[in-house]
């Protein structure tokens, strides 16, 4: 029997979006962002999905161990470095490639005795406020790793874009004018774009992108669609009717009675609930494909299940297939019934949930 809510992950649409991703990046290195699980894909598969790859990305070092333990040979780079002397010496073991964004960090590595001589990301916040040196400290804070008791094997910069997916504001010209005006004549190679980076500001790319939303196949601004911009989704979130209701007129639907039946209802109920991934702030109405026509969701989203109105189709019954998310019914459409963004519900998808790579 196959599972009842599954997020099966089309590996073809992986490539064919690291591909449209290349061919945007006008011919950067493409570091694929796996961190978070892969946005929920799953972080080995996804990665062994990915040989062209020429990079992987993740935040935390127990990803990046599971990548190479995996198998993986590309560079991996640890977006947020490290933050102890045991994890640096595990980033050396593991010959992952390390951000490094504060003077603790430096001293990390001025502290380090083992023989591995790191690639070193040196992360400039150019208007983020998150993580990274601010501009003016940059000069020096170059002068102290070139200056590390075993200097790295290679210095890279990296900023990261707080606005890029607001095509109009000004304020990532104002980032990228900063991080050239710090980095300009250095030679030192570089990595700015995310999605939006890549695919709205053709010069925020450096010598390396670093796409995640793009790559799983999502638009990065809120009206251009994914399919406008190449990409295809590459996860679908598929479930199945596990029970039919026939519902009086008058009568209230699953917890705090949130949805009441105006007409004589049928109401498939359907597993896949909160404790899947599928958010509990999803209102009745919105919207589930249920044998691919859409029928909208009632009452409140519980833990296992949801309940959908299919008075309207007739056809449906107990096994009848259902996409919460996929080819079909964008993600990001999801997500604005929630009043979130589609980084949330992919990365949302429980451990629970079984992934079929096909
Ligand atoms: C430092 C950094 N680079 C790249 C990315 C990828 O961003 P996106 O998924 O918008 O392409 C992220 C994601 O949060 C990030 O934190």
């Amino acid at each position: 029997m196959s599972p009842l809510i599954r997020a099966v992950i089309d590996t073809r649409a992986l490539r064919a979006n690291l591909e449209t991703i290349r061919a945007r990046a006008q011919g950067a290195r493409v570091m694929a962002v796996v961190k978070a699980n892969a946005y929920g894909h799953g972080l080995v598969p996804t990665a062994l999905a990915l040989p062209a790859a020429d990079a992987f990305a993740v935040a935390r070092l127990e990803e990046g161990i599971a990548l190479r333990e995996a198998g993986v040979t590309q560079s991996i780079v640890l977006l947020e470095g490290v933050f102890a002397s045991e994890q640096l010496v595990e980033a050396a073991l593991y010959r992952l490639e390390i951000v490094v964004h504060n003077d603790f960090q430096i001293a990390l590595l001025e502290s380090f005795t083992g023989s591995y001589r790191f690639v070193v990301w040196l992360k400039i916040d150019t208007g983020m406020n998150r993580l990274g040196f601010r501009c003016e400290e940059f000069p020096a804070v170059l002068e102290r790793v070139r200056n590390l008791p075993r200097p790295p094997r290679e210095i890279r910069v990296l900023t990261h874009l707080a606005r890029a997916d607001e095509r109009d504001n000004p304020a990532t010209r104002e980032q990228l004018k900063r991080f050239q005006a710090a980095t300009g004549g250095l030679y030192l190679p570089s990595s700015i774009g995310n999605s939006a980076g890549i695919f709205g500001w053709s010069d925020a790319c450096g010598e390396w992108v670093r796409p995640g939303l793009a790559l799983y196949g999502l638009s990065p601004f809120a009206n251009e669609s994914a399919a406008s911009l190449g990409l295809q989704p590459a996860m679908t979130l598929e479930t199945s009717v596990i029970a039919i209701r026939n519902v009086p007129v008058g009568e209230a639907v699953g917890y705090g009675g949130a949805w009441l039946a105006t007409r004589p209802s049928r109401v498939a109920i359907v597993a896949g609930g909160y404790g899947d991934g599928v958010l509990r702030s999803l209102p009745s109405g919105a919207p589930v494909l249920v044998e691919n026509r859409r029928a909208p969701l009632v009452g409140r989203v519980s833990m296992d299940m949801i309940a959908v109105d299919v008075t309207d189709l007739p056809a449906v019954s107990v096994g009848a297939r259902c996409t919460l998310w996929g080819p079909g019914l964008p993600v990001d459409e999801i997500a604005a019934c929630a009043g979130t963004v589609s980084y949330e519900l992919l990365c949302g998808v429980r451990q629970r949930v079984p992934h079929e790579f096909v």
